[in-house]
């Protein structure tokens, strides 16, 4: 097996149904928190992991995404002449090298399993691999890739994203089976997809962060669909558990947002917002008074 993660698969073919009607025509990742679209945030985040290969699985409507990677030499020369330094190295961190990315397409949304498997061709069979996606921004410093990479140097085994959430959530994620836990790593037995409260083995959800190991590309090729007729991924990790290779939870650090619902794009936007000192006082100001305003309707 080769000894270093470096590349990162970034699926990002969904129909993106719950932003209709703005994802008509601009698709979900590209949606704006504060001034860069989600999948940059994704994408800097498995560059500070040490990614260097980028593949997208995209599908009809979302030329965006590779349109947003490239470079624009027209505009940074206009930025370069007029002396506004500041905007071009914003600019040209948003760009990937030539040659760094690839795009595949998947030409039916048949799950998020389904939209790994294309990228089949992307990844060698000696060679563990990341998946990130990018309707989940984390807060977290490291990064929360980084953090699973640095636990992955001690695992060489697949390992999950994971974070705690109420009983009462369990039936809105991938539910971790535990067999032992120590600190933020803990080894499961398996995973169910949206258990009810009751029947949920723990409260450990998985997140959109994968580190996977090449068995599991050959597994989703062999996975029927699932829950919602769809090619799971993680009944293909739940093969790769049950072949006794070992599949690990790692309790990342820092914050998630769930950026694919309205609720969790508004929150990380304010978060986000808040965190730029230039933004930061006005949105404070607005924050209070609006705030004050719905108290004293309320009251
Ligand atoms: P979601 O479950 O959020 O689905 O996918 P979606 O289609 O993007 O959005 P809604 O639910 O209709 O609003 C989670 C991730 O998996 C990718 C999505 O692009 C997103 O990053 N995905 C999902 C695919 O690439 N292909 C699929 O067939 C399904």
């Amino acid at each position: 097996m080769k000894s270093k993660i470096k590349k990162a698969i970034f699926p990002v073919a969904g129909l993106g149904t719950r932003f209709l009607p703005a994802t008509k025509s601009i698709p979900k990742e590209m949606l704006p928190l504060v001034d860069r679209p989600l999948v940059q945030y994704a994408v800097d985040e498995a560059r500070e992991a040490g990614i260097d290969s980028f593949l997208f699985v995209s599908a009809l409507g979302k030329s965006a995404i590779p349109d947003y990677f490239d470079k624009h030499p027209n505009l940074e020369a206009k930025l370069h002449a007029n002396g506004s330094d500041e905007l071009l190295t914003k600019l040209q961190n948003s760009n990937i090298p030539s040659g760094s990315t690839a795009y595949v397409r998947q030409g039916e949304p048949l799950g998020l399993g389904h939209a790994v498997g294309c990228a089949r061709n992307f990844v060698d069979n000696d060679e563990y691999f990341a998946v990130l996606l990018p309707d989940d921004v984390i807060k977290a410093k490291p990064g929360c890739l980084k953090q699973m990479v640095d636990a992955w140097e001690d695992t060489q085994a697949s390992i999950v994203g994971t974070m705690e959430v109420a009983r009462d959530q369990v039936g809105n994620y991938g539910i971790l089976d535990l067999e032992s836990a120590q600190g933020r790593l803990a080894k499961a037995r398996g995973m169910v997809e949206k258990p009810a409260p009751d029947e949920s083995p723990s409260n450990h959800a998985i997140i959109g962060r994968y580190i996977l190991s090449p068995h599991v590309m050959q597994l989703i090729s062999t996975t029927k669909p699932g829950v919602g007729n769809e090619i799971q991924l993680t009944d293909a990790i739940n093969a790769e558990a049950a072949s006794g290779r070992g599949v690990y939870g790692y309790q990342f650090d820092g914050h998630r947002y769930d950026c694919g619902s309205m609720a969790g794009f508004l929150k990380a936007t304010v978060d986000f917002g808040l965190d730029r000192p230039e933004l930061k006082d006005e949105l404070l100001d607005f924050l209070r008074e609006t705030l004050a305003e719905f108290d004293k309707v309320k009251s």
